[in-house]
């Protein structure tokens, strides 16, 4: 049998041979010699030779004169890449350091130590050391699964290829956020402007797009550069006590760390260093929106542990929304899945919470109304983070030329007529899914993750199909083929394939996900929940009448109705039974089997909170497959709360109403 310290050579000469051919043939930079590269070249494929069951299409030997390019593929993060809470204000800080406290059961007035940090607004990626070698980069992507970027990332200046010094750990995921310059980004845009290319929304775009290039010759060119702030994993030969050491020594490893750095003792300290920066901000050549305060000690972190998809032992304090004036240029009219038409306005563009703004929703038209909004008028904008940026107001002393702006009679998209329902603020496109934008909503909205979740159907690959008459009803999905994918713009093979994939494992659903992804009016996860507990089966929701549907407490006739409509259309039914022919199928086996041992039979149950276990959905399937039932509202009928991090009014409610109160931890350790 092959030995451990073989095969991990092998995987070494590997790496080191791939970085430079990197270096050589995409950066014209190489770093040694080419017999010293002819050596390691040798040994490799003597290994090869020696140990045939390691041979591999990928490996340097079998690619010679190019680049391995692993271009996209997907990789699972061994640890997963989380988001942070965030705060806006020194109260939502001071609840923070309360938390804290409380958790680590330390006195108030025993400070904690926190390390700031900048936060950085690029692109996060997580990148992967072995012995010292650059072995893979990837995107953060869902934060569970993201993109191989390996190819590009290695093009970025300031990341090592190799680390130096002699004590690093055998195996290093650091986590780091990659970003364009401001000034590069100027620079970009001008270059691109004059020749009239494609310009840059924002920096932040621009890094993530230029990561996601497929030729590393793009990327190169580009002025990104990198910071690191944290650790994914590493080998136990490497044991961190603190956070700011950690990132001491991957400084001394020779990797890129933000000089701008602080060891806090208190959150009073957090909030100065903040200052020191809020002022210095404009000064940087790179965007940030925020700080982030994160506990030091990594004992203290262990033992805070993380609130569903953020750790508790950190936080970001983001910078206040920043509003700025702008002109409103135009008004065009979107139109959405259900055929709202929505009201948009068109601005002289703005940077603004780090972004170009140049398209603000003006959500209906009464909003339009009511802040008196007019084509010409001066306008203060106002975003924050990733926040929808919104108009503000309009600076009625500035006003001079306006134009009103009013409702279309058509359809901008499909040119059918406009209708306003009497008893809503909306308007809506009457063409349905004969309307491109209509069509396109519902297919945006049946692939996505909490409907049918069909990984890596983005919006531009819907634009596409349906655009090329590939597809129009969500069934036509299941029967695309391999070739007709490859046939599009950008499509490389082993996507069309991992896209063919996704379909296919997306078949195995949930009865409520089905439900949800059918787009039926206001029917939402929790309404598809409900009608799937109450019906247990698609068939029992089709035969139901309005009377049985009015039987459920959460349904009110505009429900019912929508949903005998929906169930009663021709063109819907033919499209389920296309999608059930074509292997779409859920199972409610414990709804139905060993019916005794549901233990939530018949309870009804409320959750608020952040969960820490679980995501929404895997508590509303955990309560569903043990016989319970959701309820988005607490009332009498409720049996019990479940409560996560920070419940809100629903709390409150259920203790007025005395009801049964249990935090996750006991729900599960009851009921699993
Ligand atoms: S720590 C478990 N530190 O912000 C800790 N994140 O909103 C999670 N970010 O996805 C991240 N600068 O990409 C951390 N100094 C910093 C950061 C930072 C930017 C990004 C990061 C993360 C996002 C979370």
């Amino acid at each position: 049998m092959i030995e451990d310290k073989v095969k991990n050579r092998i995987f070494n000469l590997r790496n080191i041979l791939n970085n430079h051919n990197h270096l050589y043939y995409v950066m014209d930079t190489p770093e040694v010699s080419d017999h010293e590269y002819d050596q390691l070249f040798n040994e490799l494929s003597s290994l090869e030779e020696k140990f045939p069951e390691m041979k591999d299409a990928s490996s340097p030997t079998q690619n010679v004169g190019s680049i391995a390019g692993s271009a996209f593929n997907t990789v699972t993060h061994d640890v997963p890449m989380l988001s942070l809470e965030n705060a806006f204000d020194k109260e939502e800080l001071e609840r923070f350091d309360k938390r804290v406290h409380e958790k680590l059961k330390l006195p108030i007035n025993e400070p904690v130590t926190y390390s700031c940090e900048l936060k950085f607004d690029g692109a996060a990626v997580s990148v992967i050391y072995k012995n010292g070698n650059l072995m893979r980069a990837a995107t953060r992507g869902d934060g569970k699964k993201g993109e191989d970027i390996t190819h590009n990332i290695r093009t970025i200046e300031s990341l090592p290829m190799t680390l130096t010094g002699d004590d690093f750990p055998e195996y290093l995921e650091i986590r780091g956020e990659v970003f364009m310059t401001i000034s590069g980004f100027s620079e970009h845009n001008k270059i691109a402007e004059k020749n009239d290319e494609k310009v840059f929304i924002n920096p932040r775009n621009a890094a993530s797009g230029s990561l996601r290039q497929l030729d590393p010759n793009i990327t190169k060119n580009r002025p990104l550069d990198i910071f690191f702030f944290g650790i994914g994993q590493i080998s136990k030969d490497f044991i961190p006590k603190n956070h700011h050491e950690t990132i001491d020594n991957l400084k001394n490893w020779g990797i890129n760390i933000c000089p701008h750095r602080y060891i806090a003792v208190g959150i009073e300290e957090c909030l100065a260093f903040y200052e020191e920066i809020y002022k210095k901000r404009g000064s940087l050549d790179y965007d940030i929106d925020g700080l982030v305060y994160k506990v030091d000690s990594i004992d203290q972190q262990r033992n805070l542990g993380f609130v569903s998809r953020a750790p508790r032992w950190a936080i970001a304090h983001k910078f206040p929304a920043q509003e700025k004036y702008s002109i409103v240029e135009g008004v065009h009219f979107q139109v959405g899945r259900t055929g709202a038409v929505t009201p948009v306005a068109k601005i002289k563009p703005v940077f603004i919470g780090g972004a170009t703004i140049q398209n603000v929703t003006l959500h209906n038209m009464d909003e339009l109304k009511r802040k008196d909004i007019r084509i010409g008028d001066t306008v203060s904008v106002r975003r924050a983070g990733d926040v929808i940026p919104e108009i503000v107001s309009v600076i009625t002393s500035k006003r001079k030329k306006s134009e009103m702006v009013r409702m279309p009679q058509s359809c901008p998209i499909c040119g059918s007529t406009i209708q306003k329902v009497e008893s809503e603020a909306i308007y809506r496109c009457t063409g349905g899914y004969s309307c491109r934008s209509q069509k396109i909503e519902y297919l945006k909205h049946f692939v996505s993750r909490q409907a049918m979740d069909i990984d890596g159907m983005g919006s531009k690959l819907i634009e596409q199909l349906v655009d090329k008459n590939l597809i129009s009803t969500p069934d036509q999905i299941f029967k695309l083929s391999h070739s007709q994918l490859c046939k599009l713009d950008r499509m490389a093979s082993k996507s069309a394939k991992n896209i063919i994939t996704s379909i296919s494992t997306s078949k195995k659903t949930s009865l409520s996900k089905f439900l949800y992804s059918m787009g039926i009016r206001e029917v939402g996860l929790t309404m598809a929940d409900t009608l799937e507990h109450h019906f247990k089966s698609l068939e029992g929701i089709k035969k139901a009448s309005i009377d049985q549907l009015l039987e459920v407490p959460e349904i009110g006739p505009i429900v019912a109705n929508n949903i005998k409509n929906f169930f009663t259309d021709d063109s819907n039914q033919e499209i389920i039974n296309n999608l059930i022919n074509s292997g779409v199928t859920w199972h409610i086996e414990s709804l139905n089997k060993n019916d005794e041992k549901l233990l939530l039979k018949g309870k009804v149950i409320v959750l608020t909170g952040t969960l820490e276990k679980m995501s929404r959905l895997e508590a509303m399937d955990f309560i569903k497959y043990r016989g319970g039932k959701v309820s988005s509202s607490v009332s009498k009928k409720t049996d019990f709360l479940v409560i996560g991090d920070n419940p809100g009014s629903k709390l409150k409610k259920a203790e007025e109403l005395g009801l049964d109160i249990i935090d996750e931890e006991n729900f599960i350790s009851q009921y699993e």
